[in-house]
């Protein structure tokens, strides 16, 4: 990877990685893509080019792979899960339209493209413990039959063009510096916020709603690592299980409760998410990614809850408690 752009580099992941790929490619031109309406800003605006690509029109595309002689397209444009729910139609066409026209851009001028699955391309029929590598794939949001077609439409641009695609499945992406906007998994962000303001957390999931999640600083490396892995080693390209943690609000919230003991959650579901997340897996077999391309996570829920704690309290100002304040705390 040399010159990369990224589509959606203002978003959840996008903002995060553009960052990230600047520092581990600072030979090359990283480009921020950017839609009208969420232009790049401080530190993303300054430390690179940007340009506006609205994966809807391939034209733009098309222009800022050329612009920039771009080798690799990061594609990070899409709806998440309760949203693309209340606009599938948008989600279609951003998700599936949007990939088409990155595919084919990827074809003509001959790059490499990543694409981010989700536990979301999974259903109920799937296994939900450990699923496999290669299971059932049946999803119920739009949001999973855009991730599964896009698996699939990918697959066949690698098989059929040679087009150098590949991909993982994300889980729940939890980071303090983007706030992510409309997911099923956002919950377990939210829940840090509300922590470390020293608010009640209303907790849109029932106990016992297991979901894989992870550290933001993982899924990054993720998806450059697998963008950087030996090809003759890929087994499977679109796309990858990935895992590090899974959990249920119950389980998070006694995690953050060992930092901060005052913290209070309550139940108020939200039908929508609850049956999203009711459909999804609890927990992902990631050995095929570990085996094929070394993958590994490093945080799990203990070392992400205090990083979270710590950025969070960090960006509002907030001190922490003194030592002795919090053995109190402790104490009853
Ligand atoms: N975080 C996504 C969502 O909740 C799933 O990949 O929609």
């Amino acid at each position: 990877m040399k010159n990369i752009l990224i589509i959606g580099a203002t978003g959840q992941i996008g903002s995060e990685l553009t960052m990230r790929l600047r520092n581990e490619y600072p030979e090359g031109d990283v480009v921020a893509g950017f839609i009208k309406g969420a232009e790049p800003k401080g530190i993303l605006l300054e430390s690179g080019p940007s340009h506006e690509v609205d994966i809807t029109n391939p034209m733009q595309i098309a222009e800022a792979v050329d612009k920039y002689k771009i080798d690799t397209i990061y594609n990070l444009a899409a709806l998440l899960s309760a949203v693309a729910e209340a606009k599938p139609q948008l989600a279609w066409k951003i998700g599936v339209g949007g990939l088409y026209n990155t595919l084919e851009v990827a074809r003509e001028k001959k790059c490499a493209v990543f694409t981010p699955s989700s536990i979301g391309s999974f259903g109920p029929g799937t296994p939900a413990d450990k699923t496999p590598q290669d299971t059932i794939q049946r999803p119920k949001t739009i949001y999973g039959v855009t991730k599964v077609t896009g698996e699939m439409l990918s697959d066949y641009y690698a098989h059929r063009f040679g087009v150098d695609t590949r991909s993982v499945r994300f889980p729940g992406l939890i980071s303090y510096v983007a706030p992510p906007g409309g997911g099923t998994t956002d919950y377990a962000v939210d829940i840090y916020y509300s922590a470390v303001k020293g608010e009640e957390f209303k907790c849109p999931l029932k106990p016992g709603t297991f979901m894989d999640m992870m550290y933001m600083p993982d899924a990054l490396r993720a998806a450059i690592e697998i963008m950087e892995a030996d090809p003759t080693r890929l087994i499977h390209r679109n796309s990858f299980n990935i895992a590090s943690m899974s959990f249920d609000p119950e389980i998070i919230a006694a995690k953050i409760k060992e930092h901060i003991p005052g913290f209070r959650m309550t139940y108020e579901l939200d039908p929508l998410r609850q049956k999203i997340a009711d459909s999804w897996p609890n927990s992902l077999d990631d050995s095929c990614a570990r085996e094929e391309w070394d993958w590994h996570p490093e945080y799990g829920l203990e070392e992400m809850t205090k990083d979270m704690i710590s950025h969070l309290r960090e960006k509002f100002g907030i001190p922490a408690p003194s030592h002795q304040e919090s053995e109190v705390a402790m104490a009853y």
